[in-house]
């Protein structure tokens, strides 16, 4: 029973596995939070605290520890819901109705009912308990039956209180070929915003918050949430002045405003969230289990060969035919033509919008390319840009109305193009047909779906920060009812649409355009944090690599994109014998461990040298695996201990390294561990294990 109610007292214990959430509704009908931590077994022991302001400048709404602070009466802290009733009321004034409980397979859920004392206005708190996974989602409803239009300016899915000072908040800068940059930044007073303001993207923040007492991988308390929406999204985090810190994430309140018509409700995007006492290494691995149970498609991801990096704009059939036949003979599952197909895309500045095949590059049309891949056994793919319309373009020509614009501003273009108003059912319905038809046409397995600007002048609506990526999801969504099978990449100028929205309704990130193996581990240990291995599309590309101009040696390049969903991206046309041969034994190996890869735990294990190893462990029932990395050794004795995690103490394992086999007991493998020497620049190695 993962919901325990103390109907006397008015108090709500939610349970997972390690983990509890208390909250209650005190005699004034308030929310109060009362504890997130270890989980506490005696409901009982919860009492609802007395509550006295500290002075007449310290009300008590500031003290009172809200689930939901709703704007209105002496609160002046960071609020969820801010709203104008029709007679332009701005303060809501809530009513505690009564709870539901609602049980399903994987989930308890928790629905905590409250009412404005005035208007027709119901506020649902929602609380979905996965207990075997130590995580909750929280969202909010809000249903307006009070026959006038609400205005809704502001609307955050929930508050969390962490009932510690002096923590460290972690999350990601970046920028496009930088994506998932992590920062760690000491709390004290004042606040913390991160936010994504662009509609599209969120190469710069990401909406989640990690917040830990000096945790490790393996030790210490991390409080950690990770919000399901793709949108403009805002997060504060602030230290108190009563001594607990405080978070909450939801849609972002900037250029927003959603009218919520009487007889209309509105559902909060979801927030994923969790407590763990072990560190990060247990917060990842309860947010990959949720993610591959609950959120992903199930099914190993095939290895992919894109023909973006090799081919640019200049794609031809006889040389896609070529490249394709080539990506077989190499071991490739999917084949992905990306930009340039279609239309008059020569470049960036014309084409999309005009989604028809280019005669040119396609004389005999772009089956025969599909046959051709479908013959050789490979799935196939394409590259699309739905969101956006070239001003060349033939579509913009015809409906100019069709982006967002104001009537009186030129719209500004940006890497040549505008952006689509997804939020006019007509050009939804358009962007819908035009891909039907494409799946429909032609035997596609995969879509990469790109997104390479943010929406600028964006009418008059306030809400398209938050209604354009659903209508995104919508199309999607209705798609693959259609085409089932068809796999979709969620790509915006590389990783700009990382994040559990997206997620699901989408199968694979594409993680970053920067293919630099060595800048890779860095944005994959970041990635890995927070979201699934099995979603993180990593490529092989030729060097010196297009954005770094780093020479790096194939083996460690293979070895760094494996750790995800492997592609090769590279001109495979060019490669040598020894470059075919290696990626053959490279592509070989990934798919004997890519279960181990895509569908086990991942921990990131220490570096106890002075070197600058990266080395990580994956492990899937009683298989695992060791990526060791040393960019470059220097200092003179090079070895690293590596300490394995997740064995058991007491069974012994068999590894392979290199040059001999070794068995050892769990336990010493996890606390004495054994050496792995790598020397050269760029080295690498993978070192597989097993129960003895
Ligand atoms: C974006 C993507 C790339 C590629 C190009 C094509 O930059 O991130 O992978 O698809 O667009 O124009």
């Amino acid at each position: 029973m993962s919901v325990i109610i103390q109907e006397s007292q008015k108090v709500f214990l939610l349970q997972t596995k390690s983990n509890s959430y208390a909250f209650g509704i005190d005699d004034q009908g308030l929310v109060r939070h009362l504890y997130w931590g270890n989980r506490i077994d005696a409901v009982e022991d919860f009492e609802m605290p007395v509550l006295t302001e500290v002075s007449t400048n310290d009300p008590v709404f500031e003290i009172t520890r809200e689930e939901f602070p709703v704007y209105g009466s002496l609160r002046y802290k960071e609020h969820c819901l801010k709203v104008t009733f029709a007679d332009s009321t701005r303060e809501v004034v809530y009513d505690y109705v009564n709870y539901e409980v609602n049980k399903q397979e994987h989930y308890d859920e928790l629905i905590i009912n409250l009412k404005d004392r005035h208007y027709d206005l119901l506020i649902q708190l929602h609380y979905k308990v996965y207990e075997s996974y130590d995580l909750m989602e929280r969202f909010v409803v809000l249903q307006n039956s009070s026959g006038e239009t609400i205005e809704v300016e502001k609307l955050h899915s929930g508050q969390f209180h962490i009932p510690y000072t002096g923590m460290n908040f972690t999350n990601v800068h970046g920028h496009w070929g930088a994506e998932q940059q992590r920062f760690v930044q000491k709390i004290s007073y004042g606040k913390i915003v991160i936010e994504n303001r662009r509609g599209i993207s969120s190469h710069n923040h990401n909406p989640y918050f990690i917040i830990d007492r000096d945790a490790t991988e393996t030790s210490g308390d991390v409080y950690f949430g990770a919000l399901r929406m793709s949108g403009n999204f805002s997060g504060v985090v602030e230290q108190t002045q009563y001594g607990e810190t405080l978070v909450q994430m939801g849609l972002n309140s900037h250029d927003f405003k959603l009218d919520l018509k009487s007889g209309e409700s509105f559902t909060s995007p979801a927030i994923i969230c969790g407590y763990s006492s072990n560190g990060f290494g247990q917060m990842s691995h309860n947010l990959h289990s949720f993610a591959n149970d609950f959120i992903l498609r199930k099914g190993l991801r095939p290895v992919l060969y894109n023909s973006w990096e090799a081919t640019g704009f200049e794609v031809t059939c006889t040389e896609q035919m070529k490249l394709a036949r080539k990506a077989k003979e190499i071991g490739a599952e999917l084949f992905v033509v990306d930009d340039g197909w279609f239309a008059e895309r020569h470049g960036i500045d014309n084409g999309l919008g005009d989604w028809y095949v280019n005669e040119h590059k396609f004389p005999n049309g772009l089956e025969e390319l599909v046959s051709e891949v479908k013959s050789l056994g490979l799935m196939f793919g394409i590259w699309v840009e739905p969101e956006m319309v070239n001003p060349k373009a033939k579509l913009y020509a015809e409906h100019p109305d069709w982006i967002y614009h104001f009537d009186t501003r030129e719209s500004d273009t940006s890497r040549g193009q505008y952006v689509l108003d997804l939020t006019k059912d007509e050009v939804k319905q358009y962007i819908y047909n035009m891909l039907d038809n494409l799946l429909s046409d032609y035997d596609i397995d995969y879509i990469k779906w790109d997104a390479n600007r943010p929406i600028s002048q964006t009418n008059t609506q306030r809400d398209i920060w938050y209604r354009h990526i659903e209508a995104v999801y919508d199309i999607v969504k209705e798609l693959k009812k259609k085409h089932p099978n068809v796999l979709f990449e969620a790509c915006a100028s590389g990783g700009g649409r990382i994040d559990y929205g997206i997620l699901g309704i989408f199968d694979d990130f594409w993680t970053s355009d920067n293919t630099d193996a060595y800048d890779r581990l860095f944005i994959q240990d970041t990635y890995s944090y927070i979201y699934p291995i099995k979603a993180m599309r990593a490529w092989v590309t030729d060097c010196p690599n297009f954005l770094s101009n780093r020479i790096i040696p194939m083996k460690f390049r293979y070895h760094s994109a494996m750790m995800g969903t492997l592609g090769i991206g590279c001109n495979i046309l060019k490669f040598t014998e020894e470059e075919t041969a290696l990626s053959k034994e490279m592509i070989e190996q990934y798919k004997e461990i890519r279960e181990i890869v895509q569908e086990g735990d991942i921990y990131r294990l220490e570096n106890s040298s002075s070197n600058d190893y990266f080395i990580y462990e994956y492990k899937k029932g009683e298989e695992g695996l060791i990526f060791v990395f040393l960019p470059q050794g220097k200092i003179g004795h090079s070895s690293v201990t590596v300490r394995l995690r997740g064995l058991s103490e007491n069974t012994d394992y068999i590894l392979k390294l290199e040059d001999r086999e070794i068995k050892k007991s769990g336990g010493f493998l996890m606390n004495h561990g054994f050496d792995v020497c790598l020397t050269g620049d760029y080295a690498s190695t993978v070192i597989k294990f097993k129960n003895a």
